[in-house]
């Protein structure tokens, strides 16, 4: 019990830990018309989607500079390295218009991760999908509720043709969220931030 007499999960206050817990039969993705946050350009029930910039960093640090949410990812990564990585981020959105956008709880503003989209074979229309979140917000169904919304932004406002998406072997966590946006296991393939062979899906419509 805090001192402001409310109980806190992981962090997590119980009001926020009960809102994040949806009724099964809660519809995950459907747009919502909700004016909070005007930066939101794509929201979910409990997320909002906006853009990086270059004032992100102490985000960028609390998402990639995390061992924990990088370990899957070819991490730890340095300052420098979560530095550059937030640039591409940028760079990827100026270039191609998509990138992994940074994720919000509409509740209350709190930065969540990133899910997004980066060009895989841009020649065939067809996007890399990835998801990364902050620890605290795992096993919350909200890596599946954000890939539902890219997966929908892809196919009916980019006009993709697939999603590409991998996973380093051991990352059950992601495998599991792959198999339930309906992603079908393809081939392996190098994943040189790791230097291993990630299992790699692709998803059509
Ligand atoms: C992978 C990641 C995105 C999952 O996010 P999440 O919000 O916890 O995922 P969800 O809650 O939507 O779903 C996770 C699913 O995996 C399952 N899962 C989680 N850990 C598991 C484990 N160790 N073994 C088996 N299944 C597991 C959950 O039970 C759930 O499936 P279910 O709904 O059928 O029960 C999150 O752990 C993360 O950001 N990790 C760090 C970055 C990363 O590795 N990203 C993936 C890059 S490919």
């Amino acid at each position: 019990m805090r001192t402001d007499g409310t109980r806190s999960f992981g962090g997590i206050s119980q009001a926020l830990s009960s809102w994040l817990s949806l009724p099964p039969d809660t519809p995950r993705t459907k747009l919502s018309v909700r004016k909070r946050n005007p930066e939101y350009f794509l929201r979910t029930s409990r997320l909002g989607f906006r853009e990086w910039n270059a004032n992100d960093l102490p985000l960028a640090l609390a998402l990639w500079g995390d061992p924990e949410v990088s370990h899957f990812l070819g991490g730890p990564f340095s300052t420098e390295a979560v530095e550059q990585k937030l640039a591409a981020e940028i760079a990827h959105l100026r270039l191609h218009q998509i990138q992994y956008w940074p994720l919000f709880l509409l509740v209350n503003d709190e930065h969540v991760g990133c899910a997004g989209l980066r060009p895989y074979k841009p020649e065939e229309q067809i996007y890399e999908m990835g998801f990364h979140l902050r620890a605290r917000y795992w096993g919350m169904g909200l890596a599946t509720e954000a890939g539902e919304a890219v997966v929908n932004f892809a196919f009916e406002n980019l006009g993709a043709k697939a999603l590409f998406a991998g996973h380093h072997p051991q990352n059950v966590a992601s495998k599991r969220v792959l198999e339930k946006l309906g992603f079908r296991f393809t081939h392996e393939e190098v994943y040189p931030p790791t230097g291993q062979m990630h299992p790699s899906y692709l998803l059509t419509r």
